[in-house]
């Protein structure tokens, strides 16, 4: 596929947890444009010329022709979450200048107000100043989209803003029973489906449910994806974690047992929905690479029942 020719950081801002922006969430070190203290990073943004390649996009030097025109800015939040997965590799401390970090990258939304914010923490719905923030730019800018990752497992009240807030939401689950999710996030799985089963019957936030496996939750994928695969949502993923291969042998017997019985089970939910899923007619299904290796979910195997558009593997 040809690649979109563009100047990124016209397009995209990406800010990370410690206020370096860059032109993407790839962050290449040489395609930093400086940081959100620093005191010219509006002029750093606008006349830096970033050059850059990757397989989507080629990043040129500017012209005068030029304008900043920002679909995307992508910012991370504190680490802080009221849950415990173990596969989390973030540590919980708050951000040492949280306020004023904060108020500028507010600044920087304000300034260049983009299509769509991307804001994910830690955990979003229970950090006070970046809940009130995006809840507050979303009654300023109504028309900007506000996305977010996020565990859902919060009171009613707090539901109820942020249904109010973002038009996007990925729903993490480590566990699709109670016991399980308890054990790997420290959460209420009644609660989480019960918040998932309110903004989804409300219809206002485009929601899509990601499973992240790892061994000791592997089983469960099966119910989550026969539950998922009947809703009407934007996507599913069914993803691992990043170091499912190196906490696991997965050479050993036991998993490739295990696997092929898992194999056995999603082949099955994908062939018995076949007709279902090829008339979504879009990428409605990411499987990670990792746990389409292991399962034999591989393109050609997609491609044998038409379902190459509809799911695709990922990294
Ligand atoms: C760090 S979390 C923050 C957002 C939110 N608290 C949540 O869990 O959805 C962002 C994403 O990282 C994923 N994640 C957590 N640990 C991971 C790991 N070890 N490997 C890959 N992804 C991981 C989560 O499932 C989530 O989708
Ligand atoms: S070319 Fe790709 S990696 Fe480079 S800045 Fe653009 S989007 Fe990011
Ligand atoms: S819910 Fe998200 S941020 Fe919180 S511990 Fe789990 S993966 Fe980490």
């Amino acid at each position: 596929m040809a690649k979109t020719v563009r100047v990124c950081h016209y397009k995209k801002l990406k800010i990370k947890l410690n206020g370096d922006v860059y032109p993407c969430c790839t962050s290449y070190p040489h395609t930093k444009l400086g940081n959100i203290f620093d005191k010219d990073i509006y002029d750093k943004i606008e006349n830096t010329d970033v050059i850059c390649e990757c397989p989507m996009f080629k990043s040129v030097k500017r012209t005068a022709d030029d304008k900043i025109d920002l679909d995307y800015i992508h910012y991370e939040t504190s680490n802080i979450c009221q849950a415990s997965c173990v596969c989390c590799p973030q540590r919980k401390d708050k951000m040492p200048n949280e306020e004023i970090h904060l108020a500028k990258i507010r600044e920087l939304i304000e300034h260049y107000k983009p299509k769509n914010i991307i804001a994910i923490g830690g955990e979003i719905l229970v950090q006070e100043k970046a809940f009130n923030d995006l809840f507050e730019l979303k009654q300023q800018y109504p028309e900007m989209k506000i996305s977010t990752i996020t565990n859902l497992c919060v009171g009613k009240e707090r539901l109820k803003r942020a249904e109010e807030i973002f038009d996007k939401m990925t729903v993490s689950m480590l566990g699709f029973s109670e016991l399980t999710y308890k054990n790997e996030m420290g959460l209420d799985f009644n609660k989480t489906i019960d918040n998932f089963n309110e903004l989804y019957n409300n219809k206002k936030v485009k929601l899509s449910p990601k499973y992240l496996a790892m061994p000791t939750n592997l089983f469960e994928i099966i119910p989550f994806f026969k539950w998922a695969i009947n809703l009407e949502i934007e996507k599913i993923y069914l993803h691992c974690i990043h170091e499912f291969e190196q906490v696991a042998n997965l050479k050993n017997p036991y998993w490739v047992k295990t696997f092929a019985k898992v194999e056995k089970q999603l082949k099955t939910i994908f062939e018995s929905n076949k007709e279902m899923l090829i008339a979504k007619n879009k990428h409605f299904i990411s499987i990670h690479r990792i746990l389409a290796n292991r399962t034999n979910i591989t393109q050609q195997y997609l491609d044998s029942l038409n379902l190459s558009n509809i799911v695709k593997i990922t990294v």
